[in-house]
C-alpha cells in the first residue's frame, strides 16, 4: 500500500486548509490528528467506506471496535440514545476531556464497522483546540482509534504518526506532543455500577470526589473483557521485556526504563528518564509511550521498566507497562 500524504501544520490548518479537511472528509480519507491524550486516525463515523480504510491503513483487528470523537452534545443524540442521567451528569463534568462514555447506539446511524457489530459505542469529546476546531469543521462525527499501527505503542509525537503512517493515511496534522500522553479512561455506562474498562488519566477516585458517583474497575481477571481492545497485544518495544527492581545489575546490552531517581550510572546501559521522581505520575504518563518508542529504536537485547506502587493513581500507567511486560510472554 503506497499512499500520497499530505501534512498539514495544525496552526496553518485552520486559516488555509479547513475546506482540504472537509473535503477530504467528505470523499472518506483519513486524516492522522493530534488530541490531548494521543494523536487519533480519523475518519466519517457515519462512512462505512471511511471506517473500513482506518481499520485497513492501521491493520486493525475488524473486531474491534473505534472511539467516536464529537465536538458537542447535539452530535451525541444524533447516533445515540437511553443514556443513562449519571453518564449525562459525568460528561457535562468531563468533556471536553480524557474520558470517553459507552453508551447505547441509535440503529441505522454509524457505520456497523465503527461498533463492530456491538450495540454500544464509545464517544469522547477532545480536550483539545485543534481537535476540536477540526470536528467543527468537518461537522460529522470522526471515528478515530489511537494512529499508530496495530501493536505499536499509541502515538504522542508528530514524529510518531509520521514514522507509523507517512505513505499510509491520507493527511497527517502536525501538533505539539500530547499533553495527557496515555489513551482516555474508558466508561462503560450501559450497566450499574458504571465500569471503567481502561484506566487513564482521570480515575474512579476523581470521580467519586468530584461528582459522587461510584465507578469500580473491571476485574482484571475477567476472561472476555467488555472493552475488546484489552485482549489484543499492545504497546511493546521489539526486545523483551522485564520488570526492572531496585537491585537491578546489568547484564549484556539493555535498556531501562524508570524515574530518574532510580537511575544510576552504569556501564553499557541505554536508559530513558520517565521522569524525575516515582510520585511524579502525570509527567510518566506523558513520556511512556515515547520511552517505547525510544527503546525499540536502540540496539538493546533486553529492556528492563520500573513498574509503580500498586495504588490507584498509577493504574493507568501499570496498565499499559504490565501489558508490554506480558505481552512477549502471549501469544497474540
Ligand atoms: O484517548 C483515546 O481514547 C484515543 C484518542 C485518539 O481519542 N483513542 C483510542 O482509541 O485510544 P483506540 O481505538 O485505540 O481504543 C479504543 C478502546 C479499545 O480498547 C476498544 O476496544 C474500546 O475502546 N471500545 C470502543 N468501543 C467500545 C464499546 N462499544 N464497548 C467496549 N469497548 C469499546
Ligand atoms: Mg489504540
Amino acid at each position: 500500500m503506497k499512499q500520497e500524504t499530505i501534512i498539514i501544520d495544525e496552526n496553518e490548518s485552520m486559516d488555509n486548509e479547513s475546506s482540504t479537511l472537509r473535503e477530504m472528509i467528505k470523499k472518506d480519507r483519513v486524516i492522522a490528528f493530534p488530541t490531548e491524550t494521543v494523536y487519533g486516525l480519523g475518519g466519517n463515523a457515519y462512512s462505512d467506506e471511511a471506517v473500513k480504510r482506518i481499520f485497513q491503513v492501521k491493520q486493525r483487528p475488524a473486531d474491534n471496535p473505534l472511539i467516536v470523537h464529537i465536538h458537542c452534545m447535539e452530535q451525541l443524540n444524533e447516533f445515540t440514545e437511553h443514556i443513562h442521567p449519571d453518564a449525562y451528569r459525568l460528561m457535562k463534568r468531563y468533556w471536553p476531556g480524557p474520558i470517553t462514555f459507552i453508551v447505547p447506539i441509535k440503529q441505522g446511524m454509524l457505520s456497523h464497522y465503527v461498533t463492530a457489530g456491538l450495540n454500544t459505542v464509545g464517544v469522547r469529546m477532545p480536550n483539545h483546540d485543534f481537535a476540536l476546531q477540526f470536528l467543527r469543521i468537518v461537522d460529522t462525527p470522526i471515528a478515530a482509534p489511537s494512529a499508530n499501527m496495530s501493536g505499536r505503542p499509541s502515538p504522542t509525537k508528530f514524529s510518531h504518526i509520521e514514522y507509523d503512517l507517512y505513505g499510509r493515511a491520507d493527511v497527517l496534522i502536525r501538533g505539539d506532543d500530547s499533553i495527557v500522553g496515555v489513551e482516555s479512561t474508558v466508561v462503560d455506562t450501559t450497566d450499574e455500577p458504571f465500569e471503567i474498562v481502561r484506566p487513564g488519566h482521570i480515575t474512579a477516585a476523581d470521580i467519586m470526589r468530584e461528582t459522587g458517583i461510584e465507578v469500580i474497575y473491571e476485574s482484571t481477571t475477567s476472561t472476555t473483557p467488555k472493552s475488546p481492545g484489552m485482549k489484543y497485544r499492545h504497546y511493546a518495544p521489539k526486545q523483551p521485556v522485564y520488570p526492572f527492581k531496585e537491585d537491578f545489575k546489568p547484564e549484556g546490552h539493555v535498556g531501562v526504563i524508570a524515574p530518574a531517581e532510580l537511575i544510576k550510572s552504569w556501564n553499557n546501559v541505554v536508559t530513558f528518564e520517565l521522569c524525575e521522581s516515582v510520585i511524579n505520575v502525570n509527567i510518566a504518563m506523558r513520556n511512556l509511550y515515547k520511552a517505547l518508542r525510544f527503546m525499540d529504536a536502540q540496539q538493546v537485547d533486553t529492556v528492563y521498566i520500573y513498574q509503580f506502587p500498586r495504588q490507584e493513581r498509577y493504574n493507568a500507567l501499570n496498565n499499559r507497562i504490565d501489558k508490554v511486560i506480558s505481552s512477549k510472554e502471549e501469544d497474540l
